[in-house]
């Protein structure tokens, strides 16, 4: 059974759909990260889950039950928000305390809980302290510990990071995916930091312009992506595309051309217009009289320690290469590259699909 369901979830503000008609499905324990650009969605099919927006049209079901009209309180979820809010004037103990009011348990049972958690998350010296007297990543720990006390069944993570510095974000980040080893909790994560999403999810939702673009485990969506708009936006420096067309069982781009790889074979036809994908680091520097080597100028070079990016042109074409630093060519230089055939990818240049999806 799957802990969170969405069928076909729509989301209106008055006459603007800005969530379209989305399925998905989160199994009990798993890991489910929401990625895609601002102004995607992502915070509101978050919120229609937690109950804090209504869902306009389409079934939403937590642990089996359709919860469309049930209350947030009672869908046994609890979320922690991107502006953690604790309460300023009081403790820890009673930021933590406070969450679990709605549910009137004895004072016994509270002080379990608590104890229990501030364990969990290593809050136990810190419980009599003012959110004032914590640090960033402490206080981040205080917000998911008032929101765990509850002993939820799913756990929702709007940006929970976003406000830290970069150190502490990757030591929080750390902690999350720990705790949920830990817990085995079922949590939505909602990020627009591939990196976050790469390292804790187990599955990846891609969204765009309030659709699916893509879900699958982070290897997926990085080695399979079924469209331009995943390829590019996952991977960094982005995949090159390069406009190509089939022409006598080769790609032709002016001013090279390449065997079609294998893999491909059926699934294009003569003339058909695509793009021709291409990760940075799948371009190699080679002699120039290497089997396939194609001439390029490069244009810039980016040292960033153990690599380099090149900004190199090659006809036409602008590409980035991300070459072992130790080698890397001097601005101007004319060089010689080849394409890794295993990291090519295709795409229909008319739907940005991938031929392989
Ligand atoms: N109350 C509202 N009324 C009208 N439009 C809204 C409302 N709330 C959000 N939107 C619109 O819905 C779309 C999705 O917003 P959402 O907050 O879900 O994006 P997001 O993916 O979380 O973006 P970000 O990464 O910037 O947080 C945006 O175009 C936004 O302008
Ligand atoms: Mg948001």
């Amino acid at each position: 059974m799957s802990s969170i369901a969405l069928e076909k979830v729509v989301k209106r503000y008055g006459a603007i759909e800005v969530v379209h008609s989305i399925d998905l499905s989160i199994k009990k324990g798993e890991f489910v990260v929401l990625l895609g650009p601002s102004g995607c969605g992502k915070t509101t099919t978050l919120r229609m889950v937690a109950g804090l927006e209504d869902v306009s049209d389409g079934r939403l079901s937590i642990g089996g039950r359709v919860v469309n009209d049930v209350a947030p309180k009672d869908r046994g979820v609890a979320m922690v928000f991107q502006n953690y809010a604790l309460y300023p004037h009081m403790s820890v103990r009673q930021n933590m305390e406070f969450a679990l009011r709605p549910l009137k348990l004895t004072p016994a049972e509270v002080d379990r809980r608590v104890r229990e958690t501030a364990a969990i998350l290593g809050l136990d010296a810190l419980l009599a302290r003012r959110p004032s007297a914590l640090s960033g990543g402490q206080r981040q720990r205080v917000a998911m510990g008032r929101a765990m006390v509850r002993t939820p069944d799913v756990f929702l993570f709007d940006e929970p990071l976003s406000n830290l510095d970069a150190k502490l974000r990757t030591q929080v980040r750390w902690e999350i995916g720990k705790l949920h080893k830990r817990l085995g909790t079922t949590i939505l994560y909602v990020t627009h930091d591939q990196v976050e999403a790469m390292t804790l999810a187990d599955k990846i939702v891609i969204m765009r312009d309030g659709h699916v673009a893509q879900v699958g485990s982070p290897e997926d969506v990085y080695t399979r992506p079924s469209n331009t708009f995943v390829a590019t936006f996952i991977g960094s420096p982005a995949m090159n595309l390069i406009p190509a067309r089939l022409m006598g069982g080769r790609l032709q781009a002016e001013p090279f051309t390449l065997p079609l790889p294998d893999r491909f074979a059926g699934r294009t036809v003569e003339g058909q217009a695509l793009l021709i994908g291409v990760r940075p680091s799948d371009i190699a520097l080679t002699p120039v009289d290497a089997p396939g080597a194609m001439g390029a100028t490069v244009e810039v070079t980016e040292y960033l320690g153990d690599d380099a990016l090149l900004d190199i042109r090659v006809g036409p074409h602008e590409l980035i290469a991300q070459v072992p630093a130790a080698n890397r060519p001097a601005n101007d230089a004319s060089i010689s590259v080849t394409f890794s055939t295993a990291g090519l990818h295709l795409f229909d240049a008319a739907t940005g699909a991938s031929l392989l999806a």
